[in-house]
């Protein structure tokens, strides 16, 4: 049984609160079945980015591109929000302002039911035509033969995920909405990330510089651990709920 302890101060400066704001990585949706990049058998050890994340792969070759993203695709709709995602939607519930920030292309915070979501890298749920950017429905995607590469029935262009791949840059205003949640920010989490890919990865920083109070929850320090207020260690789908909890106790 693992014993999770919340420092008081991080506790009374939730309660106190107007606005706060959770930065997530993929390790939120690990205990959802999702494999993230980074851990042992994550994604990056077991599939090459430069082969598969950025346009110049994808134009080489659309088809394996496009059905490594169809596997993902279907791993993520089977998966289920976990008790981490369920309680960062009670926590926006119990919060004035509360703004969601996520590298997650998922889905699984939309689904648990969070309502202000900034989506940093996209949406694997979603697919658009790199020609004519027509959005591109699922069944228009699984009418092409397995190895053909899925074309657009308006332009014959090739179809994409709306992710954001190496090079390429963020869905526009996403970045600045991010920021100006973390400027206002009272208190800022960063959770499961590896907190390595930028601009992501500055965002407690920016959090912290203008007077937030900043706590990390990670399974192992992340690469910004050592700026944080608080590191919380342990699983988001335990220390979550726990914290939730925390919250309702110090609040009745
Ligand atoms: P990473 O795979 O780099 O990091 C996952 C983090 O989650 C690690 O720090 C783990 O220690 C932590 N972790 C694992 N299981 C956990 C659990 N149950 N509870 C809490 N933490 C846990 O994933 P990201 O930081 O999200 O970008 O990676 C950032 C970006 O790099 C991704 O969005 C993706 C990738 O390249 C793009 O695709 C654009």
């Amino acid at each position: 049984m693992e014993t999770i302890t919340f420092s008081d101060r991080l506790i009374e400066r939730l309660a106190a609160a107007t606005h706060v704001a959770v930065l997530t990585g993929a390790g939120i949706s690990a205990e959802s079945g999702i494999p993230t990049f980074r851990d042992p058998g994550g994604l990056w050890e077991r599939f090459r980015p430069e082969e598969l994340a950025n346009i110049q792969a994808f134009l080489k070759n659309p088809a394996l591109v496009q059905g490594w993203y169809a596997h993902r695709r279907e791993i993520a709709s089977q998966a289920q929000p976990n008790a981490g995602h369920l309680a960062l939607v009670e926590l926006e519930s119990l919060s004035t302002r509360f703004t969601l920030i996520t590298q997650n292309v998922d889905n699984l915070h939309q689904r648990a039911g969070n309502r202000q979501v900034v989506e940093l890298h996209g949406n694997i749920t979603h697919t658009y035509c790199i020609d004519c950017c027509r959005e591109v429905t699922e069944a228009e995607m699984t009418a092409f033969e397995k190895g053909e590469a899925a074309r657009c029935n308006a332009c014959s262009g090739y179809i994409r995920p709306d992710v954001v791949w190496f090079g390429e840059m963020l869905p526009h205003g996403a970045f600045e909405a991010a920021q100006q949640a973390a400027q206002r920010a009272d208190v800022f989490f960063s959770i499961g990330t590896s907190a390595i890919v930028y601009p992501a990865a500055g965002l407690p920083r920016i959090a912290r510089q203008h007077g937030a109070y900043t706590a990390e929850i990670n399974v192992q320090p992340s690469a910004i651990a050592g700026e944080m207020d608080e590191v919380i260690l342990g699983k988001g789908g335990i220390t979550l709920p726990l914290l939730v909890a925390a919250l309702r106790a110090h609040r009745s």
